[in-house]
């Protein structure tokens, strides 16, 4: 016969290359524990409704802890013969309590709907994992604004000059967007913890047996509403997939940042030696090798969702085999997180900022000139003629060799009779971010206040 799940239609036994190319115990072991569970409920489920005696029940059951520490202790492993992680665990099972009773746990199941329930189970566990690893981050990145409350940076547009902002609300707009990876991850959760099992290969159960209990069992909600959806659809997966997609592509904008900051010609920061690399030739090299694996990771990240898309869009209902790629993508992206956001987190706490060298290019290559337009307006000049005329006072300064407070009170009045001497009141940096006042900006009582709501609802979390 050809193996224990399916042989006796066959005449032949299957051959090598099939079997080498069938075999996916290589990255779905890591769902043995989730298989295990899985049984131990159905195993429930069956004696429930009658198909397992009391005695059977607790054979099995006991059967199945000697599965699983089998499992833990690295003594059960998958045989080169073991077309998938069922497949084996089934065989172990049989091992214990005997074909027999071993053989009466496949009834009203399917691999189908078993492995559509595993995938979930590991990806929960995993996103309760990376959620804690994200909030870790958010934390580092929030002490690091904490303990910059006051100090000011070039805010850039285009990567060129354009408004002084502090430090603080820089650093937590790389926060907000881990936030949202949260939230995200725990919207998705409400979709994900739904029960396939019990949906048969495609058609439902016809053995009376309660997917409830199941589902409970497992720490699930309900049932998935369609046996067809159930065992064919992964969207959810692939739902998941885009979030640690998007996760990495935040981290990887916050890594530029900092790969640019450590330049020489920018030198805003500098990398802890633990969380940096030197080079094999170069004595002097320190290098920011965490954020660039970072900026790398990324596009892994959002490879493994296009991949995963493209293995989906075409495929018709129900179960296909093609569906067994859902998870080496989603496997790689859950281990690559778990790997990458420790790294990152050490490297954000640990960042030295030269706070001297930020506060004074601040206001360099005339990020003040919308304060001049500001003030302009504040005195009932209309915006269109204000920026004219700041505009005209920034060209007047480049020529000059001039700051925008540098003019005498001559030279502005020959700018525009709107120009006056006070107009150096308002062109401080300090001036200027206490101005940027509105909601969400950059002054610093409202980077006071954003901070507190970030830590406020990380906290949910
Ligand atoms: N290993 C398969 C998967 O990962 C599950 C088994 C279903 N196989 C089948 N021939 N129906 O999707």
């Amino acid at each position: 016969s050809r193996g224990a799940l399916w042989g006796a239609r066959f005449a032949e036994g299957p051959s090598p290359e099939l079997v080498a190319l069938s075999r996916s115990t290589h990255f779905d072991w890591a769902l043995a524990a989730y298989d295990i569970a899985g049984s131990r409920a159905h195993a429930l489920a069956l004696a429930e409704a009658g198909y397992l005696a009391p005695d059977e029940l607790e054979r099995m059951l006991e059967g199945l802890e000697v599965v699983r520490g089998g499992v833990e202790a690295g003594t059960i492993r998958p045989l080169e013969s073991d077309e998938d992680v069922h497949f084996a665990l089934e065989r172990e099972l049989i091992a214990v309590v005997g074909p027999e009773l071993g053989g009466r746990l496949r009834a009203g199941r399917s691999r189908n709907d078993q492995i559509a329930t595993l995938v979930r189970l590991y990806l929960l566990d995993h996103a309760a994992a990376i959620s804690h690893l994200v909030v870790r981050l958010i934390d580092a990145i929030a002490a690091q604004a904490e303990a910059h409350r006051d100090a000011p940076m070039p805010g850039r547009t285009h990567l060129q000059h354009a408004q002084p902002v502090l430090l603080a609300h820089h650093l937590l707009a790389h926060a907000w967007p881990l936030v949202r990876d949260l939230e995200r991850l725990r919207d998705w959760r409400a979709r994900a913890a739904r029960s396939p099992y019990g949906a048969g290969a495609l058609a439902g159960g016809a053995l009376g047996l309660d997917p409830r209990l199941v589902a409970r069992e497992l720490g699930l909600g309900e049932p998935t509403e369609n046996s067809i959806d159930a065992t064919s659809s992964r969207d959810v997966v692939a739902e998941f997939a885009f979030i640690a997609a998007q996760l990495g592509v935040d981290l990887s904008r916050f890594a530029e940042d900092i790969i640019l900051w450590a330049t020489r010609e920018v030198g805003f920061v500098r990398l802890h030696d633990g969380y940096s690399t030197g080079s094999s030739i170069m004595p002097q090299k320190k290098n920011p090798d965490i954020a660039e694996l970072a900026r790398g990771k990324s596009g892994r990240l959002v490879g493994n969702l296009a991949g995963l898309l493209t293995t989906l869009k075409g495929l018709p209902l129900a179960y296909n085999r093609d569906l067994q790629e859902d998870k080496e993508p989603v496997f790689d992206s859950v281990v690559t997180l778990e790997v990458l956001l420790p790294a990152f987190t050490g490297m954000v706490e640990t960042l030295v900022f030269d706070t001297e060298r930020m506060a004074s290019l601040a206001p360099e290559g005339f990020s003040l000139a919308t304060d001049v337009a500001d003030w302009l307006v504040r005195r009932r000049v209309p915006f269109r003629e204000a920026h004219e005329i700041s505009g005209a006072l920034v060209r007047f300064c480049e020529e000059h060799g001039l700051q925008l407070h540098e003019p005498t009170d001559e030279q502005y009045a020959a700018v525009s009779p709107h120009l006056t001497g006070e107009v150096r009141e308002a062109l401080t940096v300090a001036g200027s971010l206490a101005s940027r006042s509105g909601v969400g900006g950059t002054a610093p009582d409202r980077v006071a206040e954003q901070l507190a709501e970030l830590t406020r609802r990380v906290r949910e979390f």
